[in-house]
């Protein structure tokens, strides 16, 4: 009855996993959610500035926005105009109009391993063949593996800044080295930024695609964690020669973005607002992280090893023992407690076991007793870890 390709859409864990957390009893490790008091609210002088929103609108996007938008991803080192802007109704609507810009069945598409479990979702449903290639928090990118890869894929869909989910943020010398092996072979990067701002010990360095010379390349970003995921805006900054295929894509698919949203954001981002906001959450993130570190230290230190990320919503927690985490994840729900089996983040199998913690939406005095509860399943499980 389906199109075929139907049967290779598997269902997405994490929106299965956040429903089950909706209990006010679980303490909820699962989601990227931006904490409750960190969301912006726009407040009535706002929303009676707005102009008239109401008709239908451009499928590029305000023109206004796209301005505003192209002059941030320039202060970022990325060369661009606002023809270049495209708004999205979330970024993740970035995915899906790449992968069917890029992908058909058997289409060789470089991901990281671990990767953006939605990503993988939409990649897989097109029929990509994923190309892993290996991300670690405490090892780095292997940048072998990258130039093997990037050697046979179209497409190399990277996070390269506070990774979902292991955090890992690639450092200069990293990006300048998968800049000039793509600018080498034929792939395009596909550079999706979305926690570049929430970064607690200063900025994170620049984009690869700002770094690239000849290769072609979809560079985007999010204001669902800056600002508020409700609002559904992100917005992807192309190539020229892609931008004319993504612009009929993104009519097909939903004529334009929402443009009470585009308003809103266009206003924060004019007067500064946006920049205040993020500032003012960075200290709540910080001090959930900090939290987590302290909690983790506390209870797992000598059964599971991590790196404190400097930026992003996760923390990436590699198991002393081999687990299977999917199982884990069941048994730590039936305690109330709510996390993402690593497993997920693969498109093969890891050879190790991992969790993946967020950090923003429980308060601190949560997070220590979810660390706690998980630590007394995984004595229970690991009997190493005892
Ligand atoms: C790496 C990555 N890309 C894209 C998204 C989608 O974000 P949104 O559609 O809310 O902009 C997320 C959300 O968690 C993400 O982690």
């Amino acid at each position: 009855m389906f199109a075929q390709r139907i049967d290779r859409l598997t269902s997405s864990l994490v929106r299965d996993i956040l429903a089950a957390a909706q209990r006010p009893e679980v303490i909820s490790f699962a989601g990227g959610l931006p904490a409750d008091e960190a969301l912006f609210r726009p407040d009535a002088t706002a929303l009676q500035a707005l102009p008239d929103v109401w008709q239908y609108g451009q499928s590029e996007g305000e023109w206004g926005l796209r301005e505003l938008v192209a002059q941030r991803v320039r202060a970022l080192g990325l060369a661009c105009t606002p023809e270049q802007v495209l708004i999205l109704n979330g970024s993740q609507q970035g995915i899906d109009l790449v992968a069917k810009l890029m992908i058909e069945r058997e289409t060789p598409v470089l991901v990281e391993a671990p990767a953006y479990l939605a990503a993988l979702q939409a990649f897989r449903l097109f029929g990509a063949e994923c190309l892993p290639v290996a991300v670690d928090p405490l090892a780095g990118a292997d940048l072998a593996q990258f130039e093997a890869q990037a050697a046979r894929a179209r497409l190399a869909y990277l996070t390269p800044t506070f990774q979902n989910p292991s955090g890992y943020c690639y450092s200069d010398a990293e990006r300048d080295r998968v800049a000039a092996t793509l600018d080498r072979h034929d792939a395009v990067l596909f550079e999706d930024d979305p926690y570049r701002d929430l970064s607690y010990e200063g900025p994170a360095p620049a984009p690869i695609a700002g770094r690239l010379h000849r290769a072609r390349w979809v560079y985007q970003g999010s204001f669902s964690k800056t600002l508020s995921p409700g609002l559904r805006l992100g917005y992807l900054v192309a190539h020229p020669d892609l931008m004319p295929p993504l612009i009929r894509l993104k009519q097909a698919a939903d004529l334009h973005s929402n443009r009470l949203s585009q308003h809103l954001v266009m206003q924060v981002l004019a007067n500064g607002a946006l920049d205040r906001h993020v500032a003012s959450v960075l200290p709540l993130y910080r001090a959930r992280r900090d939290a987590m570190d302290a909690a983790l230290r506390r209870h797992l230190g000598g059964h599971a090893s991590w790196a404190c990320p400097w930026g992003g919503l996760f923390f990436w927690v590699r198991l002393a023992g081999a687990l299977d985490t999917m199982a884990l994840m069941r048994e730590a729900l039936q305690r109330d407690l709510a996390l993402m089996p690593g497993e997920a983040f693969f498109q093969q199998a890891a050879g190790a076991s991992y969790l993946r913690l967020n950090f923003s939406h429980a308060a601190p005095e949560r997070i220590e007793a979810g660390i706690a509860r998980l630590a007394e399943l995984l004595r229970e499980q690991l009997p190493e870890a005892a």
